[in-house]
């Protein structure tokens, strides 16, 4: 299968090492900035005849790739993947997969017209114990649900802001919550049932006065089946990242995952006792070298068979909106000091260009 990424950055390594593991023909690579794709192709040891472009629609059109994957700062991914499902390509797009509702809607809308498919690059939900999780969840052994927490708790210093200035804009980041904490969202709305009814959210700037963007982001969401979740997120954590969380609370079960993202099984007791299974899952869990994690490979392959097979892939699109919804009703509750009722219409990271300033 013909593959192209667009965006050459820090997290195109996973991408590129994806696509090479799932056996894909790598017909391109491109980024705006002259010469960062060739370099990238040759860190990642590809051949030195792949094609190294700085403007995707150009190609997009050379090259004419079955499956494209979008990697570029957050502000140009709902274009990108637009552009690219109109030139009939199916899309992986990176979280978020847009910076407001309506874009995520506009290319919901451009994927059922021209009848491809768009993954939502969430790709933790892939990570072992998360998965076993969700079999436990999707087995009824939690019973009734209580609540949800995930707590992320990272560190992102000025010079990892400074270094690209997109980073921490309304435009083409958002704050933490957006960039990093919308995996862990992504994750407690999925496990919670999805339809999340009311968000009341708090948000501030407390260590990075040079980003627009919140470094720490607090929650309570409801959620339609009764049951609660409830976030922290925070980019001030001294000394580094610690932990990606997410814990279930059920009234037949209780587990929780840790580790830096969310790679581990700290706790696993159910009501049916099984003491083997509790002994033998506490502790299971990957070691991937950094929060990025090992998922894209198997995002990468469930992508690959949904095309070939013609169904779903497992994060659609509509997957991607709710994460994004989510973070931005935390933002309108916590710019509008209120608890926030969703669905969301019309929201954008742009409405909160200056709603948070210090006076
Ligand atoms: N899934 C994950 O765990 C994960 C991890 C890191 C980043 N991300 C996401 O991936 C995206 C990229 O993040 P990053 O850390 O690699 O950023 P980065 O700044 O290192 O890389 C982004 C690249 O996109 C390029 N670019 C921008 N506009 C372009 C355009 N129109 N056409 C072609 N190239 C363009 C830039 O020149 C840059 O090289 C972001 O949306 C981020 O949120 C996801």
């Amino acid at each position: 299968m013909k593959y192209a990424l667009i965006g050459c950055g820090r997290v195109s390594v996973n991408h590129i090492n994806a696509a090479v593991d799932n056996g894909l023909d790598i017909v391109g690579l491109c980024d705006i900035v002259p010469g960062k794709a060739r370099l990238k192709a040759i860190e990642t040891g590809l051949s030195d005849n792949i094609p190294c472009y700085t403007d995707y629609m150009k190609m997009i059109e050379d090259q004419k790739p079955e499956l494209v994957a979008i990697a570029t700062v957050s502000g140009a991914h709902a274009k990108i993947a637009v552009d690219c499902i109109n030139a009939g390509c199916n899309v992986i797009i990176e979280k978020p997969m847009a910076m407001s509702i309506e874009d995520a809607d506009k290319i919901i809308e451009a994927e059922n017209r021209n009848g491809v498919k768009v993954c939502a690059n969430h790709q933790n939900r892939f990570n072992d114990a998360v998965q076993h999780m969700r079999d436990a969840l999707l087995g009824g052994r939690f019973g009734k649900l209580f609540y949800g927490a995930v707590s992320v708790r990272w560190m992102r210093d000025e010079s990892y802001y400074k270094n690209d200035d997109w980073r921490g804009t309304w435009k083409n980041d958002g704050g933490t919550l957006m960039n990093q904490c919308i995996h862990a969202i992504d994750l407690l709305r999925w496990m919670m049932g999805d339809e999340l009814t009311e968000v009341i959210g708090v948000t501030d700037n407390l260590n990075h006065p040079y980003i627009e963007g919140e470094d720490i982001g607090l929650a309570v969401l409801r959620f339609k089946n009764g049951s609660y979740g409830l976030l922290d997120g925070t980019v001030n954590t001294f000394g580094g990242d610690y932990e990606e969380t997410l814990a279930l609370f059920g009234q037949d079960g209780f587990a929780k995952l840790g580790g830096t993202c969310v790679n581990k099984i700290d706790e696993w007791r159910f009501s049916d006792g099984n003491d083997i299974e509790t002994a033998h899952k506490t502790g299971i869990g990957e070691n991937p070298p950094n929060v990025y994690g090992f998922g894209h490979r198997s995002l990468y392959t469930d992508m690959i068979e949904a095309i070939k097979t013609d169904r779903a892939p497992y994060i659609d699109s509509a997957a991607g909106k709710r994460a994004l919804e989510a973070v931005l009703a935390i933002y309108k509750s916590s710019a509008e000091k209120r608890p926030v009722s969703l669905p969301l219409k019309n929201v954008a990271t742009t409405d909160f260009i200056g709603l948070f300033d210090k006076k």
